[in-house]
């Protein structure tokens, strides 16, 4: 059976396989054996600071440390065989240093030692998801630059609503994915603070500087409380949720990208090499990847949900219960980063239908320029609200194209209706009409692009 740090306290001489098993955490947290090191290399140095160890035994504990970490790298060493990532780095110290090695953890405790390494993984992760974030960003960003001449039917309802430029609705992404990427600086906040020197709840009684030794691990600042610091999950807890409003933008993008592939929209042709096909019928292109991120995005919320759950009835301090806390931990940051990287490339790489996104406008999307029409000629709001919606009953039950309509129709329902009423009938002019800051007019797009370069250069 596997070694414990814990095992002259008692009597197992007889051990279940299966108890083993469920206790260990080794299968999955030896992801952190690279911060379980870099923290006990810091924590090395402070105890000879502390005059716990003499500088030979911290020379003898660096270099052991440095080379159990080359041989994890290679997989060298087999990491298996222990209870936890703690344990098996402890060990295979004092296997190579004898009573050195059983030195290292005077005044330390696991449960600081798990919190510290989730936070320097956290720590590395957030700055590699935002990275990535970034670099979607500015696929977006250079799609946007681009098609800035290019027209589409804006939707609500999924029903089409008023026509917008194209490079609005990325732009609309953009600043989604800009607030997704603040959250995760903000987050980053409560995760930069080094809980080293908390001991298992109450504090060390060794002269440990905790100061120097979050300065030497890169943390701004300490924990304030060794009970809450050893206790505290919050930053996971802020971390998942902050990659599920991720991941729930994502699957929305998603969701308008596969209908928007459908031959019936056929507004955007996905590379074939980030599509598939059927083992039936051959015709097929289907979405699969951008299926898979949309589903994807349930697991991230599951993992919230249930790391609240695991959390919401522990007493204050380290409880087992925490331990579970890694797999959701690593499994959103694996589907992060990675359903960002795919979305990258489906920017990169996806082919735009101008004439179809043109095509598919129906002459209905301008029925709200031509109440503004009424507006301007003084008409109360309301009143050429009613007119209008009177005008679209009419051309559908008589199957007519609102374009179409003569002088002497529209003026049955609104005398004030005259000539100059069918320069309203110009989707451009309509576009450039919303020219406020924060509308679809080329101008605000232009505008709205330029903005969005600012924050990506401030990143
Ligand atoms: N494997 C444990 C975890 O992940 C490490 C902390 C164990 N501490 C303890 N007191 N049993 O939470």
């Amino acid at each position: 059976m596997y070694q414990k740090l814990w095992q002259n306290r008692l009597n197992r001489k007889v051990e279940y396989p299966l108890v083993e098993d469920f206790n260990a955490s080794i299968g999955f947290d030896k992801r952190l054996a690279e911060e379980d090191i870099t923290g006990s290399l810091a924590y090395a140095r402070a105890l000879q600071k502390a005059g716990v160890i003499t500088g030979m035994e911290l020379k003898k504990l660096v270099k052991s440390l440095n080379q159990i970490k080359a041989n994890i790298k290679k997989g060298k060493l087999n990491l298996n065989g222990s209870e936890d990532i703690h344990t098996a780095i402890e060990m295979a110290l004092t296997r190579k240093l004898g009573n050195t090695g059983r030195k290292i953890h005077t005044g330390r405790s696991r449960n600081e030692q798990v919190a510290l390494d989730e936070r320097l993984y956290l720590k590395k992760n957030i700055k590699g998801i935002s990275k990535d974030l970034i670099a979607l960003q500015k696929a977006i960003l250079k799609r946007a630059e681009k098609h800035v001449g290019v027209v589409m039917p804006g939707y609500t309802h999924l029903q089409q609503a008023q026509p917008v430029l194209f490079s609005y609705y990325l732009m609309a992404l953009f600043f989604m994915l800009q607030r997704d990427k603040e959250r995760l600086v903000d987050c980053l906040k409560r995760v930069d603070i080094c809980p080293l020197g908390s001991g298992a709840l109450a504090g060390t009684t060794y002269n440990i500087d905790r100061r120097q030794l979050a300065r030497e691990l890169g943390f701004k600042k300490i924990s304030e409380n060794a009970l809450d610091a050893t206790s505290d999950r919050d930053f996971i807890v802020e971390f998942i949720g902050t990659s599920s409003i991720l991941m729930m933008h994502l699957s929305r993008i998603c969701e308008d990208l596969i209908i928007w592939s459908s031959r019936e929209f056929g507004f955007v042709v996905l590379a074939d090499a980030l599509t598939t096909s059927s083992s039936l019928m051959p015709q097929k292109k289907n979405p699969d990847l951008l299926e898979l991120i949309r589903g994807k995005s349930g697991r991230v919320f599951g993992h919230l949900l249930g790391l609240l759950s695991m959390l919401k009835s522990l007493p204050v301090g380290y409880n087992k219960d925490m331990q579970e806390d890694k797999l959701p931990l690593f499994d959103t940051v694996d589907t992060l980063s990675a359903s960002l990287k795919i979305f990258t490339l489906v920017f990169k790489t996806m082919t735009i239908k101008p004439q179809k996104m043109q095509a598919t406008i129906n002459d209905h999307i301008l029925a709200t320029d031509l109440v503004d029409y009424l507006v301007q000629k003084g008409v109360p709001f309301r009143e050429s609200h009613g007119a209008v919606g009177q005008i679209v009953r009419y051309t559908l039950d008589y199957d007519k194209n609102l374009i179409g309509l003569s002088l002497s129709e529209l003026k049955q329902f609104n005398p004030k209706f005259q000539k100059d009423v069918y320069q309203v009938f110009n989707i451009k002019k309509s576009i450039n009409a919303h020219n406020l800051p924060g509308g679809t007019s080329e101008a605000m797009v232009r505008k709205q692009i330029k903005t969005g370069k600012k924050y990506l250069s401030t990143h």
